[in-house]
């Protein structure tokens, strides 16, 4: 019997993507989320590549009573956990919004599954755990630091908490540690939605490409790498869906345990290197000037995905080219519809 998979935070860029390979891959999924960064029509837009219905719950995860509702009313077999504000440098700003709405929503959504016996959970973290780290590549066996951001500080609360569940309650989870996920769905119908100006460095180029910014600023050329830029492991998000459905997999056929993967390629490209791999793709020359350091970068940072690899037979598909094509085409055919809602008499 196919199973049921509560995809929290479902309508966000990450999480609609692997609801698209969830329904492909045979499970049936139920969304929550509270459209803080989404908007609703994202579900349309899945069913338009799958051409199957999302079952939408609009709620916070951090509601207990609108949680116990939809455990009562859908039959989960296991959870895979999105909802979560992710800026570094607002979480820095505003941190009790980070700590508030990241560690109760993973909180109240944990004790929500224990009541209704739903114990298999795969969650979203980040490279982020491993702070300001020299040694690349790194495993999942390099220790975690304290943490650079409030952001960073609540990944590292939920994966312990994530931890205490799975030795002492039952649990069985996933935790899967994100590098820097880019790129979107090769059917331009989902993407990243970045609210204002981006924060990360992809959608920042191709808003760039748009017109939409003036120019882009490189954040240092001083470090000590080939071309003094920042080191990153970019990920096209349809690989790092993929690994979703994997991790998934091997959560629900684990017995109690908690393990870990890292999702990257395991190659590392700088910030210029990221440039002119937009530029070759795309055949636009990209304005762009040299600033000052960003506070709290890392200075470089890559995957030992070896376990991944093995453990959960993944492998990444889509090289850095890849990545800049899909999200230059999805900056297209969002720049299109703007227009086109623009231009509708009101
Ligand atoms: C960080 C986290 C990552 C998290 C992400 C969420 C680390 C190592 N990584 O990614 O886990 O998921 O935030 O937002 O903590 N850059 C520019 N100009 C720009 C924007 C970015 O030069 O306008 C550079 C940055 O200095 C960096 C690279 O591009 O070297 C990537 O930056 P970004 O896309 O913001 O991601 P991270 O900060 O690496």
């Amino acid at each position: 019997m196919k199973k049921t998979i509560l995809v929290t935070g479902g309508l966000g860029y990450i999480g609609s993507h692997t609801v698209v390979e969830l329904q492909e891959s045979n499970y049936d999924v139920v969304v929550i989320d509270n459209l803080s960064n989404s908007i609703s029509e994202v579900a349309e837009k899945i069913t338009s590549i799958t051409q199957i219905p999302v079952k939408l719950y609009i709620g916070d995860i951090t509601d207990e009573s609108s949680l116990k509702t939809l455990f009562e009313q859908e039959t989960i077999g296991g959870v895979i956990h999105f909802a979560a504000h992710k800026a570094v440098g607002e979480s820095v700003q505003k941190p009790f919004k980070y700590y508030r709405n990241n560690i109760d929503g993973m909180i109240t959504l944990q004790k929500v599954m224990h009541q209704h016996h739903v114990k298999t959970i795969v969650f979203s973290s980040s490279c982020t755990v491993y702070g300001d780290t020299k040694h690349s590549p790194i495993a999942e066996t390099h220790p975690v630091t304290e943490a650079i951001s409030p952001y960073g500080t609540t990944k590292l609360v939920c994966e312990q908490i994530l931890k205490e569940l799975c030795r002492y309650s039952g649990f069985k989870g996933i935790i899967l540690r994100y590098f820097n996920p880019v790129g979107a769905h090769p059917s331009t119908c989902i993407g990243e939605l970045p609210l204002g100006v981006p924060d990360n460095l992809v959608p920042y180029i191709t808003q760039t490409a748009a017109g939409i910014r003036e120019k882009l600023t490189v954040f240092g050329n001083d470090y000590n790498t080939a071309d003094g830029t920042n080191i990153r492991d970019y990920i096209h998000v349809v690989d790092l869906a993929r690994a979703h459905v994997k991790a998934l997999d091997y959560a629900l056929s684990m017995n109690q345990d908690c393990e870990i993967f890292n999702l990257g390629t395991g190659t590392g490209h700088s910030v210029l290197e990221v440039i002119q791999a937009f530029e070759q793709t795309s055949g636009i020359s990209l304005p762009y000037v040299i600033g000052a350091r960003r506070t709290g970068d890392v200075e470089q940072i890559w995957a030992d995905a070896t376990k991944a690899v093995q453990i959960l037979n993944w492998t990444p598909q889509y090289n850095l080219h890849d990545m800049m094509d899909s999200a230059w085409k999805w900056q297209v055919a969002l720049s299109q519809n703007n227009q086109k809602r623009a231009s509708k008499p009101a």
